[in-house]
């Protein structure tokens, strides 16, 4: 006899695991299958956030962080540090246990919410009457049926035609978190999310790292105004970045990686690297899940299409995250996941993509909410745009961080805000208080009028509300 659940959640990383806990405690019998495993061949939920994503990459960048301080800006409070080295395996290891904690968290988290979980790679068989049966190969090999399933299969990194990922000297997000010793020279392709934060790390680190992009301007999602202030802030720290790039033929060598590469002038150039991060984005993941079994509908892409509210063409199917439309990100996926939960038990789940805020967390962090000056341009609405900069802040200058600004967008006629945008210290946790503006589609001056705790950064954000209407009072 197959066990039999109300909802089935093919995959265990932030889209999985909270659609889990929610359907949970929403008082459905829930499994949830994830084949993910640790050095030691146990389960390591939390996907490629936890494993090799988000929580990783935010432990080395906090390492490479305090070392950068150390060696260049503790002088500065008259600190005098002598001998500043950094072990590499020790930082890598303290990165592993932050990856564990979080892997055994969500563990504890199943067992808390009586989530039954299966360690293993879950495959659509058919279509039955109670449901759909899905076979489990993994340690032990089951077959459970699910009245409703979730998948949240995430995606996989995109490789380079004629380069694939061999973890050695042509590294994926993956084998960008775990090298072993700085290399001397590193390249980068792509200068997204995972090139500008990768290439951080490894140049605080001592590397002489090269970014190669593709498209003409810098960081083209990002507000211009702020992506030129976090492009000074980089070129700067010496990270080297170049637009408008062609990459060609890409060999390796036991010396490292050659990649024929020609400028935006058209001239032919070689990078000569020890190893090569590819980051151009990543690719849907529906590898093994057997979509072709039940009909379960893909796009050109290898998406799962689903409408507005995560539902695929089939009875009962739904998917989130990374495998399906929109941007790949851990905390849109939990929203996601809450929703069609919520939908399952019959309620009314609600995401409202506007708000779903963006962080780069580079040294100066980039965070931003809702539209660009740009895409207000180009959707042809008046706007007013009002910015503070942190060199004005008094935190900011105790803190001896003060590069950026935050940038307000409000529309000209109600004052609704429409963009925030910042750059500089904390933006990751300044975004929120915009995020929370805009869901309660609160005005420019709403913001202006709050009593912001005084010195915070968090009164950079106030006065750039109050410079949408041209009346900052610290600057
Ligand atoms: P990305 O989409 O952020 O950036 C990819 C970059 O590569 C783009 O600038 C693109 O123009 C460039 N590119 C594409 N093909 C190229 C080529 N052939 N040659 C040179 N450049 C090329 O993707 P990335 O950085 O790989 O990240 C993958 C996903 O992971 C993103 O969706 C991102 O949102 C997510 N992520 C999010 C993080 C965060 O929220 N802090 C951290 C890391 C990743």
């Amino acid at each position: 006899m197959s066990k039999q659940f109300d909802v089935i959640v093919i995959g265990g990383g932030p889209g999985g695991y909270i659609a889990a806990i929610r359907a949970a405690q929403l008082g459905k019998n829930v499994a949830c299958v994830d084949e993910w495993k640790n050095a030691k061949g146990g389960p390591a939920p939390g996907g490629t956030c936890t494993n090799v994503g988000c929580i990783p990459s935010k432990a080395l960048l906090q390492s490479s962080e305090h070392f950068e301080q150390a060696n260049h800006h503790f002088a500065d409070h008259g600190i005098t540090v002598k001998g500043v080295a950094m072990d590499v395996a020790k930082m890598v290891a303290r990165k592993d246990k932050v990856v564990t904690q979080n892997n055994d968290g969500i563990l504890y988290l199943f067992k808390k919410n009586k989530v039954s979980f299966h360690h293993g790679r879950a495959s659509f068989v058919k279509a039955v009457e109670a449901g759909y049966e899905i076979k489990v190969t993994g340690a032990a090999d089951e077959t459970l049926v699910g009245q409703q399933i979730i998948v949240a299969t995430g995606s996989n990194a995109r490789a380079l035609p004629g380069a694939p990922f061999d973890e050695e000297h042509i590294l994926s997000n993956d084998g960008a978190l775990r090298m072993g010793a700085v290399p001397k020279k590193l390249g980068l392709i792509g200068s997204g999310v995972i090139g500008l934060e990768m290439g951080s790390v490894w140049r605080r680190l001592g590397a002489e790292v090269t970014i190669l992009e593709a498209l003409p301007i810098f960081l083209g999602a990002v507000d211009e105004q702020i992506a030129k202030e976090a492009r000074k802030a980089f070129d700067k720290q010496g990270l080297k970045v170049e637009l408008g790039v062609k990459v060609g033929d890409i060999k390796t060598s036991k010396k490292g990686v050659s990649v024929a590469w020609t400028n935006a002038k058209g001239e032919a150039q070689t990078l000569e690297v020890d190893k090569l991060i590819v980051s151009i984005g990543r690719v849907p993941n529906t590898i093994g899940l057997n979509a072709e079994a039940v009909g379960l509908q893909l796009d050109e892409r290898g998406a799962i299409v689903v409408d507005a509210d995560c539902k695929t063409n089939l009875p009962g199917v739904w998917a989130v995250g990374d495998v399906v439309r929109g941007p790949m990100l851990a905390h849109k996926a939990e929203e996601e996941g809450v929703a069609v939960a919520e939908r399952i038990a019959g309620q009314h789940g609600h995401v409202n993509f506007n708000t779903v805020p963006w962080v780069i967390y580079t040294n100066p962090e980039i965070a931003w909410v809702g539209r660009t000056e740009q895409q207000l341009k180009a959707d042809g609405v008046a706007y007013k745009a009002g910015t503070f900069p942190f060199l004005a802040n008094g935190r900011a200058r105790a803190l001896g961080d003060t590069t950026g600004m935050v940038k307000f967008l409000a529309d000209a006629k109600t004052d609704e805000i429409l963009g925030v945008h910042i750059v500089g210290p904390m933006a990751s946790e300044l975004i929120s208080e915009a995020v929370v503006a805009m869901e309660f589609k609160a005005s420019a001056e709403d913001i202006a009028r709050i009593c912001h705790a005084h010195p915070s950064l968090s009164e950079a954000t106030k006065e750039a509300a109050l410079a949408v209407d041209k009346r900052t009072l610290n600057f």
